[in-house]
């Protein structure tokens, strides 16, 4: 992350991170050391039936940690469920959260948090860095590997006013602890897994093609890349405990890498496909990819050939060109043999929104959107892009989007 002076770089990451397996049973003792007492349990009804929470709640009962379980969070939660929750929270006076889900549930914990120190609506801190109150102290238990709201200062909710996301951040907003325990993941279906897996591939590799890249970021990154792209077919199709551990520590490391060097063009045009039409998240993210990646190759042969040797490729006698076609490549193999899409349905996406889709990209892109007023993670995506989009460019990319690739 730059920060005023171009030359000066930060790199921020307060969670602290305890991982392996049966590492939830740390939890009590996580919860005690952030000296809250009594807890709220965030999470949803799905995970709570598969038996995921009853780790974490055996801890608290080690620990003598009273609790009170919320499970009401649902698929890209609103400002009312963090409203419920934060009512919740403040009656049952808890002054700590553990929340056990996916990206839903860490980011409606947050909010709530947010909410309980700062009263008043999440939607009244919108934005950067407009609460004024440090929010409850959270620990973050993911029972996906995916979406790296674990460390993340962002909370995304869905704003069911305008029709698309809600941002809102600050460096307060980082889970204080997050517990990655590999176990959790079991409920996962092989496509759950798949599309998550890819969304954090694609947080990785956006993370190493931006203006904002450090060498810190790149090594997180690169590591990233590798953890996932090689682990990811096992994790996902089998019970191998040590490859859904690798994709979950990879997922981290990829939100470890793109919180601070941002991400690119595939978040920043999933946005308004995000807001408009119903297409999960990583779904849309995957399916864009490879034609954000071919159109980012000119601006660095050099970073893509990096991201090729992390994904296995060597040849001492290729050129860094070809190294640099292996990675669009390695990918796109990845996606035939688990089968994700090539392009994008027109059953689920009306092609003819095109022109608007982009036309909200570039206004991003181009700061119209007054971050004075309303700043949004949306403003800084395609503007961090390693290459820059013009309006015709974008309508380019959304269009070969819904013809499909070739290898
Ligand atoms: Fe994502």
């Amino acid at each position: 992350m730059r920060t005023g002076d171009q030359n000066i770089f930060t790199f921020y990451l307060p969670t602290k991170i305890v991982h392996g397996v049966k590492s939830v049973q740390e939890t009590g003792k996580e919860f005690k050391s952030l000296g809250s007492r009594k807890a709220i349990i965030v999470t949803d009804k799905g995970v709570e039936s598969a038996g995921l929470v009853e780790g974490v709640l055996a801890s608290l009962k080690t620990n003598e940690i009273p609790f009170i379980v919320f499970d009401d969070v649902e698929e890209d939660p609103t400002e009312k469920t963090v409203a419920k929750g934060a009512e919740i929270a403040t009656k049952e006076k808890c002054d700590g959260i553990v929340v056990v889900g996916g990206g839903s549930s860490i980011c409606a914990g947050r909010g709530i948090g947010v909410v309980v120190t700062n009263g008043g609506n999440i939607r009244d801190y919108e934005g950067i860095g407009k609460a004024s109150k440090l929010p409850l102290p959270l620990i973050a238990v993911p029972t996906t590997a995916g979406s790296g709201a674990e460390v993340s200062q962002f909370i995304i909710l869905k704003d069911e006013i305008h029709h698309t996301k809600m941002a809102i951040g600050s460096p307060m907003y980082f889970p204080r602890v997050a517990i990655l325990d590999p176990l959790l993941l079991k409920s996962l279906s092989f496509w759950q897994f798949v599309v998550s897996g890819i969304d954090a591939l694609s947080h990785a590799i956006e993370g190493y093609l931006t203006s904002m890249t450090t060498p810190i970021t790149d090594a997180l990154a690169l590591s990233s890349v590798n953890l996932i792209y090689h682990h990811l077919r096992a994790a996902s199709t089998s019970e191998d405990l040590d490859a859904k551990e690798a994709c979950m520590i990879g997922s981290t490391m990829a939100n470890m890498a793109c919180g601070n060097a941002r991400l690119g063009l595939a978040h920043a045009m999933t946005m308004p496909i995000e807001g408009g039409f119903k297409i999960p998240h990583g779904l849309a993210i995957g399916t864009i990819l490879p034609y954000v990646m071919e159109f980012n190759l000119p601006a660095s042969h050099e970073r893509f050939a990096a991201l090729a040797k992390s994904m296995g490729e060597f040849d001492a006698n290729r050129s860094t060109a070809d190294l640099a076609l292996c990675a669009i490549a390695d990918i796109k193999k990845l996606f035939i043999e688990l089968g994700f899409p090539r392009k994008y349905s027109e059953a689920d996406i009306d092609r003819k929104t095109i022109p608007q889709m982009a036309n909200s990209v570039m206004q991003w892109a181009h700061g119209n959107y007054d971050p004075a007023k309303k700043y949004s993670m949306n403003t800084i995506l395609p503007s961090a892009n390693i290459r820059k989009a013009t309006m015709k460019e974008l309508i380019e990319l959304y269009e070969r989007s819904f013809e499909g690739w070739e290898m």
